[in-house]
């Protein structure tokens, strides 16, 4: 029978999706644009694959088992849509934008291919895959930030919550593929920012983390107004002391002396800043093209010491980058044990087709060479790690409560300033609430106290 028009329901009415993510705490966040663009739509989110009309996989490029993982995954969700007529599959994100239409030829159940600057048009491509079209939009724009959009948050009620600022990158690091998938950088409008992160404190979240691949270079320049991201970081520690900040990643060859100031200046930033070293060799550095030195990169180590005394540093390592010798691994081993860092994220170099190694440098280091590199530097930051944890042994932090600890309801766990997790026993305070809690004890991840 046809309906008339006037009771047709919206062709999106009530269609249910479900969100799958992959890759960075930027993924993170666009997903939420993502899910708030389709609900003002007209769509139902989900939670259970299987309750979905339409699956959308957001997708991460940085390195070549990040992409196997995503089609491990399609692999294992196939079977969905022949149990389901109409399913739509749509990748979307860094890998979409990576392979674009190769992606269809690889996997013919993918009905939709979005890189992260079409997200607007993703209703209007879930209609035409609706309609039988296959769909791919991989444009990338240079204004695109989804400042006007206030993302719809995966942990209604939840403590802490990621702000995208700025997207894209300008830096061309020799080995990433992230300028080529992201596409160049664009910072977004304070005014947008800081109404999200008032609009987050009046929803009852305590902290927020600024997001971007080089949130120092962060820069909106409106013709009268100009705001850098020192300002921007000193007017969101503004809204209330009661609100922490963070924000990843710095940037060493753009970690100003002025962002340090501002830090010290208000308590409620948070004494961590994640800065990725990725090699203590020069000889490597340069070959990266990352625009520091190892000398420079110690300097600025230096600079967070003496302004900010209580600042936990972590840091991303590469192994096995192109023509990488034992003596540039040892000069890395080397960084890492003066930098004391408190935490690090460890990769073995991945070729990444289209950059700029992969295009000038042979990938020469044998996997079983990055491989045995990697077991020591992670042996190594397991050792830092610990040490970092054990200076905190006696001392008093206030923590941010995020919920039960993971193994027990007795406990109750959150982190501290310095980004530690601290796990203590319940005691008239819940989640949302800080607490100073006196370290007595710690575990390799973990530092134990109790409320005082
Ligand atoms: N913008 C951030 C990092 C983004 S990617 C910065 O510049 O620090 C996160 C980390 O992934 C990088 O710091 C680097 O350590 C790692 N990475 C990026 N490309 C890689 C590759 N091709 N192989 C291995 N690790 C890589
Ligand atoms: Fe990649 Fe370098 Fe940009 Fe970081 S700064 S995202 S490593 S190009
Ligand atoms: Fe991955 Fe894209 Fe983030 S490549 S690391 S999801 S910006």
């Amino acid at each position: 029978m046809k309906l008339p028009a006037f009771i047709l329901p919206k062709p999106n009415m009530l269609k249910t999706v479900y969100i799958e993510t992959y890759g960075c705490q930027m993924n993170m966040a666009d997903s939420e644009v993502v899910a708030s663009i389709l609900n003002k739509n007209g769509f139902k989110l989900c939670k259970d694959i299987n309750d979905a009309d339409i699956i959308l996989i957001n997708t991460c490029s940085i390195r070549e088992n990040a992409e196997k993982k995503v089609w491990g995954r399609l692999k294992s969700i196939s079977h969905l849509k022949k149990k389901k007529n109409g399913l739509i599959i749509g990748l979307i994100g860094c890998m979409a934008e990576r392979l674009k239409e190769k992606v269809i030829e690889a996997d013919h159940l993918i009905d939709i291919v979005a890189g992260p600057d079409t997200y607007r048009e993703l209703p209007s491509m879930i209609s035409d895959a609706s309609g039988g079209h296959r769909s791919v939009n991989v444009l990338l724009s240079l204004e695109e930030t989804y400042g006007d959009i206030m993302p719809v948050r995966t942990d209604p009620g939840g403590v802490s919550a990621f702000i995208s600022i700025m997207r894209g990158c300008n830096n061309m690091c020799a080995y990433c593929v992230v300028p080529y998938v992201r596409g160049a950088e664009r910072s977004r409008d304070p005014e947008s920012i800081l109404r999200e992160a008032s609009k987050l404190f009046e929803a009852g979240y305590k902290e927020v983390t600024l997001l971007g691949q080089n949130v120092n270079s962060y820069f909106w320049d409106s013709g009268n107004k100009k705001v850098n991201f020192a300002q921007l970081l000193e007017r969101t520690a503004l809204i209330d002391p009661l609100l922490r900040v963070r924000f990843s990643t710095s940037h060493p060859k753009d970690l100003s002396d002025d962002l340090l100031h501002t830090m010290a200046g208000y308590e409620n930033i948070c004494r961590h800043i994640h800065l990725p070293a990725q090699s203590g060799s020069n000889r490597i550095l340069q070959l990266m093209n990352r625009g520091y030195t190892r000398e420079s990169y110690m300097e600025r180590i230096k600079a967070i010491r003496s302004i900010l005394p209580e600042c936990a540093v972590s840091t991303d390592m590469i192994t096995g980058f192109c023509t990488e010798t034992d003596a540039d691994h040892e000069e890395s081993l080397a960084l890492m044990e003066w930098a004391e860092f408190d935490f690090s994220y460890m990769f073995r170099y991945s070729e990444r087709p289209g950059t700029k190694a992969a295009r000038k440098l042979k990938d020469d280091v044998p996997e079983e060479v990055k491989k045995k590199r990697l077991d020591e530097i992670i042996a190594l930051q397991n050792k830092l790690s610990a040490r970092s944890k054990r200076k905190d042994i006696g001392r008093i932090f206030e923590v941010l409560i995020e919920g039960f600890s993971k193994r027990s309801d007795n406990y109750l766990s959150g982190r501290t300033s310095q980004n530690k997790v601290a796990v203590f026993p319940v005691k008239d305070k819940k989640a949302g609430e800080y607490a100073s809690v006196r370290i007595e004890i710690c575990t390799s991840a973990t530092l134990l106290g109790t409320i005082v």
